[in-house]
C-alpha cells in the first residue's frame, strides 16, 4: 500500500533550519521507522510537501516588504501565507500532517490555522490527553487522566465575526441592536462587538462524532460542556442540541445521568454536562470520572491547554481537525519563538502523526509510535529519579523536574533517535 500525505512543515520549530531539525520532520522519521517496523516494507508513505506560513512568504515573495504586506486585502494576503497550490494539495490528498504556523503581522487577517479549518470544514478538533507514566505533571491525579477533548472547530467566536470599536459597521450595528433589538447597551460607546454563532447543525454534527468515539473506544461517558447558565442561546443551546442528537440517535446506547438510578448499565454510556468554569476544576480533581468531552470551540481551547498542563504540558499534547471530506493533523503548540532552535520537544507532532496513522487505518505503526515516546518519557522519569544529568528528556519536559532545568535535557534530534530505538518496545 501507497499513502500520500500532504505535509506542512511550518514556521519556527516546526520546520528544519540550518541543521537542526524541526518538529515536523522529527515526526516524519519516527513514523517512517514505526511504518517500516510495523509493515516491513509493504506499506509506504509518501510526504509531499506544501507551503505555508512566513516559510511560503519567505519562498514565493522573497522582497515583499511588511508596509507592502499591510496595503493588501486580507485575501491577497492570505493568498502569500497559504498558497492556492497547498489548498489544491490537501483537496487532492484529503489528508494532511501541519507543523505550527505564526501569525502573520497583517490587519484584518483571521490566523491561518482558523481559516484552514473553515476553508476544509475541519468541524472536529479532536484532542486525546492521555498520561504517559512517569510524565512530569503538577497533578497528583495524574495517572487517571485518559481523556479525549472533541471541540466544535469552526463556530463559535471563532467565526471571526468582530467589529471594531469606532468602525462605521460597528456604529451600524450597535444602533441597530439598540434600536432595533432592544438591546441594552449604551449607543454612545464604542464597544467592539463579536457575533458568536453556534448552529444545531454545527453541534450534532460534533456531538455525533464524539458519541460515536467514545463507543466505538469504550469510554465510559460523554461530558457536554458549556457556560448554558450565562449564555443560554448559544452555549445553552449547544446543551439542549448534544442531548437531542443523543437521545434521537443513539437512545438504545446511552444512558442520561439524570436518569441513572435503577438503570442495567451494562455496556451503555452515560450522557452528562457540566458548566464550563466547574469542568476546569472536575478535570482535576476527579479525572477519572470524565472520558470524552464535547466542547463548544472557545471552551474546548481553554480546556486543551488546562488539560495539557496535567499531562506535561503542550509538548507532549497531540491533535486532529477532522471534516467529513478532509483531516489535517497538527501539534497543540505554536511556533515557540523564543525556544533555542534545538530544544524543540517533537512529541506532540509525533503523536498527532499517530492519529493520522489511525485514521488512515494502519493503527499497529501508530501503536508502535505511541509506544515509543511512552518508553521515552518513562526512562527520562527514571533518569530522573536517579539524578542523572543530562535527562534524556527535551527541556521542556526536563526541566520540570525538581533539581533540574531547560538546559538539563537533550536536543530534539537525539531525542527522536531514542524514540526510534524505542519503537515497539
Ligand atoms: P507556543 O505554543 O509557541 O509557546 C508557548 C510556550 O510553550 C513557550 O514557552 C514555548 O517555548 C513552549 N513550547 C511550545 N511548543 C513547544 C515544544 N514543542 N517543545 C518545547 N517547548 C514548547 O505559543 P505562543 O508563544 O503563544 O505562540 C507563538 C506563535 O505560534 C504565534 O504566532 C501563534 O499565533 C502561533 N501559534 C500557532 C499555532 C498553530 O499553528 N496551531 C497554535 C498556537 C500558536
Amino acid at each position: 500500500m501507497e499513502k500520500t500525505i500532504v505535509v506542512i512543515k511550518g514556521d519556527g520549530i516546526g520546520r528544519t533550519k540550518n541543521g537542526v531539525l524541526g518538529v515536523t520532520d522529527s515526526a516524519i522519521k519516527i513514523v517512517n521507522a514505526a511504518v517500516e517496523k510495523a509493515y516491513q516494507g509493504t506499506t509506504k508513505l509518501n510526504w509531499v510537501e506544501a507551503l505555508a506560513g512566513e516559510y511560503a512568504r519567505e519562498t514565493n515573495f522573497p522582497n515583499l516588504t511588511d508596509e507592502e504586506l499591510k496595503k493588501m486585502t486580507p485575501e491577497e494576503q492570505r493568498s502569500v501565507y497559504l498558497p492556492q497550490t497547498t489548498i489544491d494539495l490537501i483537496k487532492e490528498h484529503k489528508i494532511a500532517i501541519k507543523g505550527p504556523l505564526g501569525t502573520p503581522i497583517g490587519e484584518g487577517f483571521k490566523s491561518l490555522n482558523v481559516y484552514m479549518r473553515q476553508l476544509f470544514d475541519l468541524y472536529s478538533c479532536v484532542r486525546p490527553v492521555r498520561y504517559f507514566h512517569g510524565a512530569p505533571s503538577p497533578n497528583i491525579n495524574a495517572e487517571k487522566i485518559n481523556m479525549v477533548i472533541f471541540r466544535e472547530n469552526v463556530e463559535d467566536v471563532y467565526a471571526g465575526i468582530e467589529f471594531e470599536a469606532g468602525s462605521a459597521k460597528q456604529k451600524k450595528l450597535l444602533e441597530f441592536l439598540v434600536k432595533e433589538l432592544g438591546a441594552n447597551l449604551d449607543p454612545n460607546t464604542d464597544y467592539g462587538l463579536g457575533i458568536k454563532p453556534m448552529s444545531a447543525k454545527g453541534t450534532k454534527r460534533l456531538v455525533r462524532n464524539a458519541i460515536n468515539y467514545a463507543l466505538e473506544h469504550k469510554y465510559k461517558s460523554v461530558t457536554i460542556v458549556h457556560k448554558g447558565n450565562i449564555m443560554k442561546y448559544t452555549e445553552g443551546a449547544f446543551r439542549k442540541w448534544a442531548y437531542e442528537v443523543a437521545k434521537e440517535e443513539f437512545g438504545d446506547k446511552i444512558v442520561l445521568e439524570s436518569e441513572l438510578s435503577g438503570q442495567n448499565l451494562e455496556g451503555k454510556l452515560i450522557i452528562k454536562d457540566r458548566i464550563a468554569d466547574a469542568m476546569l476544576q472536575l478535570v482535576q480533581q476527579r479525572p477519572e470520572d470524565y472520558g470524552v468531552l464535547a466542547c463548544p470551540n472557545l471552551n474546548g481551547d481553554y480546556l486543551s491547554d488546562d488539560l495539557a498542563a496535567l499531562i506535561g504540558g503542550l509538548g507532549l499534547a497531540p491533535g486532529a481537525n477532522i471534516g467529513d471530506k478532509y483531516a489535517i493533523f497538527e501539534a497543540t503548540h505554536g511556533t515557540a519563538p523564543t525556544l533555542p532552535p534545538d530544544k524543540a520537544n517533537p512529541s506532540s507532532v509525533t503523536l498527532s502523526a499517530a492519529m493520522l496513522l489511525d485514521h488512515i487505518g494502519l493503527t499497529e505503526a501508530a501503536d508502535l509510535v505511541r509506544k515509543g515516546i511512552e518508553k521515552a518519557v518513562s526512562e527520562g522519569a527514571k533518569a530522573a529519579g536517579e539524578g542523572k544529568k543530562p535527562l534524556p528528556l527535551t527541556g521542556d519536559l526536563a526541566s520540570q523536574y525538581k533539581g533540574y532545568t531547560g538546559s538539563d535535557g537533550i536536543n530534539c534530534s537525539e531525542y527522536v533517535d531514542k524514540v526510534i530505538n524505542y519503537l515497539g518496545e
